[in-house]
């Protein structure tokens, strides 16, 4: 699986092109590739440089994304720009719906369309996997994820709850300053 993967990170490395469409990727320099667990360090570094990012003991560690990407091996993605990681999604699915996780970019790589090319990978690699919906949580205080959602077309539910239970005590949330 890890050299299919790497295979496939190489593949899928893309230059995306501009267009209007809210699932098209707006034009970047950066190589966007499907995320593979050696890319973890770098994303972690990443994940512990953006304000207000939450982060978990449990799903964040080496371990939990390991798992994550085992379950989820082609539709996860990185932005690489200056010899570095600048941007990441945790993307899966179970089946039925997709979902994305800690969607973000480098402070210093923002506002290049890297975002959007991201979430348009994502976006195509989900299709592939024959998944017809995909959802994400926005906390209501985060005007700049909230305004690019909006930016790039995705719909906000205002009729909806969202709910959830905590099944472990020890998967700690730790928020960046
Ligand atoms: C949200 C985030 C991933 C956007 O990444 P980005 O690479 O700067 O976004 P892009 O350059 O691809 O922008 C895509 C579009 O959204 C718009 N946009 C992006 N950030 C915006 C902002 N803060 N305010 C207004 N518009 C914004 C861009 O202008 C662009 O519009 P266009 O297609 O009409 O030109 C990045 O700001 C980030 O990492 N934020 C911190 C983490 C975060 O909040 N993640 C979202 C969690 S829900």
């Amino acid at each position: 699986m890890a050299n299919s993967s790497k295979e496939n990170a190489s593949k899928s490395a893309v230059t995306a092109q501009k267009k209007t469409s809210g699932e098209t990727a707006a034009k970047t320099s950066a190589q966007i590739r499907v995320m593979t667990l050696d890319d973890y360090e770098g994303v972690y570094k990443l994940w512990m440089s953006i304000h207000g990012f939450a982060i978990r003991s449990v799903d964040d560690s080496r371990e939990g994304v390991e798992v994550f990407l085992k379950r989820n091996p082609t539709t996860s993605v990185v932005a690489v720009q200056d010899g570095k990681i600048v941007g990441a999604i945790l993307c899966g699915h179970d089946g039925r719906r997709g979902c994305l996780y800690h969607v973000c970019v480098h402070e210093d790589y923002r506002m290049r369309g890297i975002g959007k090319a991201m979430v348009v990978f994502c976006m195509k690699a989900l299709r592939e996997e024959k998944i017809n919906k995909v959802s994400l949580i926005a906390f209501t205080t985060n005007d700049i994820g909230n305004k690019f959602w909006h930016q790039i077309g995705w719909t906000k539910r205002e009729d909806l709850n969202y709910y959830d239970f905590t099944l472990n005590e020890k998967n700690i949330i730790a928020y960046n300053k």
